[in-house]
């Protein structure tokens, strides 16, 4: 027995050995520690503790002696950790136990102070939302880069003709520049739910402790403004517990990749043979071991592949998060793989994007041609006999024959003869063949969000401001 306790003694973790009476197995130790992971929160939790220092330290908690020796170890750990020389260790469990033990080594019992009135609950919650709040922005900065080249092609190719889609089958012709512009207006609503997720989690919950808050007198304003939070979260049980930021944060990047991969199916079928509407650079795709003839649109495809896994994150959290009574659960351990897994692969999927776009080539014969296959001003035709006192409906009907005679002897509408179309309606005139052609369709639509060239480089000057 007394042999018993005297190994358990000198091996139980320090953090919480007194009231432990033998060592934590070995299999448990590594199944429940985090650092593995949760090291990339290290600058965050270094400035959580310098925070929490100096806040001490201003509510005489802690001696002027005691602080400047903890800032100068935080200091010197963070610098450790930043060029490659700290030995992370399983046995300290989480980022936050290592970076603790390791400034006590250095330091001593200041060290040992520094953990006065918080709690790794409050602790880790603060890291997250400080890292997120971090790579919100550089999410932000690279979609922006994006939308810039999407400008920029959308630009060139403002006047640019293709067909128009509905159902995958060809609807009236739009031009290439309002089809970018309609990525670009996707990704606009994507910053502004990464800002507005980034706004609702900048709040600090560092003061909540473990759960109830703390016995000293603690200045939580103080910490959230050196932190740079806008305010103290209002509850200390939620504040600890909570993840729904992460849960948001997760949700607007399903959504922005969702988008991505319905730009990329587009960039996919565009590039095939049967359609090839554009061209990617080689540097964009791959070959084939086999066929040499192959050019794969590699990039889109696997941002298509990869929207699987960042949907999936988001639901790991969500259900990580269903059911979990209030307040901080060991659970929520879990919810940092699938967090940085997304922001790693949304920022990779946004490079890889924001490099590709402005580099597309676009094959305007190809597209032009496309257009002028489908009948694709028959809506055009409908809204010249509108114009000639025909009722819609009436109109569609008319169309409807003139596209029948099409079908079946081979030609567009703008190659049928007067005569042929007077056939139909005699309120057909030789001005018909204004209306007929592509060019006259696109500049038709000469409104807000229409896809008149004029329109698209309205809505790119307005975009640019
Ligand atoms: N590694 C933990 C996490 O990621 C930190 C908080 C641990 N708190 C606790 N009471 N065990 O959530």
């Amino acid at each position: 027995m007394s042999d018993k306790k005297e190994t358990s003694k000198a091996t139980t973790n320090s953090a919480w050995g007194g009231r432990f009476s033998e060592q934590t197995d070995a299999f448990v130790e590594a199944f429940t520690a985090s650092v593995q992971f949760d090291q990339r929160m290290y600058r965050q939790d270094i400035a959580g503790s310098r925070a929490h220092a100096k806040m001490l330290n201003k509510i005489a908690v802690l001696s002027d002696d005691d602080l400047n020796v903890i800032l100068e170890g935080l200091d010197k750990v963070e610098q450790e950790i930043s060029s490659g020389n700290f030995n992370w260790s399983i046995a300290r469990e989480d980022v936050h136990m290592n970076i603790e033990a390791r400034l006590t080594e250095l330091v001593g019992d200041a060290g040992k102070r520094l953990h006065t009135g918080r709690s790794r609950n409050d602790q880790v919650a603060t890291d997250i939302r400080l890292y997120l709040r971090e790579q919100i922005d550089f999410i932000n900065d690279e979609i922006k880069r994006l939308q810039q080249g999407m400008l920029d092609i959308a630009e060139r190719e403002a006047a640019t003709i293709m067909p128009g889609f509905t159902h995958l089958q060809v609807a009236q012709p739009v031009t290439f520049g309002h089809h970018i512009m309609a990525w670009h207006a996707m990704m606009k609503r994507d910053v502004s739910r990464f800002v507005d997720c980034q706004q609702r989690m900048n709040e600090s919950p560092l003061g909540a402790a473990a759960l109830a808050g703390t016995s000293y007198p603690i200045d939580r304003e103080f910490t959230a403004k050196e932190l740079g939070f806008t305010a103290p979260t209002q509850n200390s049980l939620d504040s600890v517990s909570d993840r729904d930021f992460a849960i948001e944060f997760c949700s607007s990047a399903a959504i922005l990749l969702v988008h991505l991969s319905r730009m990329s199916e587009e960039l996919v079928i565009w590039s095939s043979a049967q359609f090839d509407f554009i061209e990617l650079p080689d540097r964009f795709c791959t070959g084939s071991s086999i066929m040499p003839q192959k050019k794969n649109p590699d990039v889109p495809e696997l941002v298509r592949g990869k929207t699987g896994r960042i949907n999936g994150n988001l639901i790991s959290l969500l259900t990580l998060m269903k059911s979990q009574p209030l307040a901080y659960n060991k659970d929520n351990q879990e919810d940092k793989e699938p967090l940085f897994d997304t922001v790693d692969t949304v920022l990779g999927c946004l490079r890889a994007f924001a490099d590709m776009v402005p580099a597309i080539i676009c094959k305007h014969d190809n597209m032009y041609k496309a257009a002028k296959q489908g009948f694709s001003t028959a809506t055009d035709l409908a809204d010249y006999l509108v114009r000639k006192n025909l009722p819609f409906r009436d109109a569609h009907e008319v169309v409807g024959k003139a596209v029948a005679m099409g079908v079946s002897t081979g030609k567009d509408l703008s190659e049928l003869t007067l005569e042929e179309l007077q056939q139909f309606s005699d309120k057909i005139e030789d001005d018909v063949f204004d209306v007929l052609t592509l060019e006259g369709s696109v500049e038709a639509r000469n409104h807000v969000g229409g896809t008149a060239p004029e329109q698209v480089r309205k809505a790119i000057a307005l975009a640019r401001k």
